[in-house]
């Protein structure tokens, strides 16, 4: 038997350890009856923790993707530093990425309306932040907005923007990695895809994957409900524009706010699968089809041939860079009392 020991060595140690084709089947964990009300019609659902990747979210896979076809291409030879528009972990995980293929600097258009949170997060992991006004109103190539200004940078032969709305090698990765590894552990018997749509590159990748295996496999897209917060997810507004043709890849869409994504993910957390509100976000939307198909008397049609109903959702990151949310968007009632709050030197106002 051949055993991964899941060692790696030598100067190039780390270049291969973030490179996803080289790590083990990242862990698919179904979820207990507590956290699905439909184990009771044989529904099973099991998360895809798409978090224990090496920087612990799901854009290591597309940014490392991106930056390895680049250099593969030949077309990292004259580049000095990368530019994307992103204020999150695409942007420290193309930074890393790019460093490992000697591009050392890496720059981002972030929003002002940007957290201090995030921005610490972006200097701690050395990316050099752009603060852009962003316009109230995006439109499709609006010269305002930091995708159209990171594209125009990337004009120029020492700057790459990877541009993860339109570069294919985004959705590739999860073509070549995700979706492979889904239909393996599930053995093919998967009945339902279900994922949040930011830049929709897990959704398409996987789904195209997915649907070469099975083409009547149903994907559920689920997308942020508007008004409502859940960093890293898109509201059908923002998902227009989003050049991938993302709605050809799946078959229904739902929504979540953000009451529901915090408070699933808090949830999934407790239970020791440590994932962040987009994460609740998926699971919310897949809960809501379910309640949906099970109205319309049409679960049974998902049943595989063992007579389960078996889903997938990926969870794309943890919880710890939003913990301070949780409190604005989850009920009171389910945090712990601190007692004598009163001696507390550092509350925060
Ligand atoms: C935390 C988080 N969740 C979900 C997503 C959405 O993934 P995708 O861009 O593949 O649609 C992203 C990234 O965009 C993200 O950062």
């Amino acid at each position: 038997m051949k055993v991964n020991k899941n060692v790696f060595k030598g100067q190039e140690a780390i270049k291969n350890f973030l490179n996803p084709e080289n790590l083990p089947y990242l862990p698919l964990v179904e979820l207990p009856a507590a956290l699905n009300p439909f184990a009771g019609d044989g529904v099973r659902i099991q998360a895809k923790l798409m978090n224990l990747l090496p920087l612990g979210n799901v854009k290591a896979m597309p940014a490392y993707n991106m930056v390895m076809e680049k250099a593969q291409s030949g077309m990292l030879d004259s580049v000095k530093e990368l530019i994307e528009n992103s204020s999150g972990n695409t942007v420290f995980s193309l930074a890393i990425a790019a460093r490992q293929f000697g591009v050392e600097k890496t720059n981002s258009y972030v929003p002002a309306e940007i957290s201090w949170n995030k921005l610490l997060m972006l200097l701690f992991f050395g990316v050099h932040p752009i603060v852009n006004q962003e316009p109230v109103n995006p439109s499709e190539n609006d010269t305002a907005s930091g995708v159209y200004k990171a594209r125009k940078d990337g004009e120029r032969p020492d700057i790459l923007n990877p541009g993860q709305y339109e570069n294919p090698d985004n959705p590739g990765a999860h073509e070549k990695w995700t979706g492979p590894q889904i239909w393996e552990q599930t053995e093919g018997r998967l009945s339902l895809f279900c994922a949040g749509l930011g830049t929709t590159g897990t959704l398409i990748g996987t789904s195209t994957y997915l649907k070469r295996q099975n083409p009547d496999l149903p994907v559920v897209g689920v997308m942020r409900a508007p008004d409502q917060y859940v960093p890293g997810a898109r509201t059908q507004k923002l998902l227009n524009l989003v050049d991938f043709d993302w709605q050809a890849h799946l078959d229904h869409i739902e929504q979540a706010d953000s009451e529901t994504s915090y408070r699933l993910s808090m949830a999934m957390s407790r239970l020791g699968l440590l994932v962040g509100p987009t994460s609740g976000m998926a699971l919310g939307g897949l809960l809501r089809h379910l309640e949906k198909k099970k109205e319309q008397g049409r679960l049974s049609a998902l049943r595989n041939e063992d007579g389960e109903i078996l889903c997938v959702f990926p969870c794309p990151d943890g919880p710890l860079p939003y913990l301070d949310e949780y409190p604005k968007y989850v009920d009171a009632s389910e945090f712990p009392t601190i007692q004598n709050e009163e001696f507390l030197l550092n509350k925060p106002k």
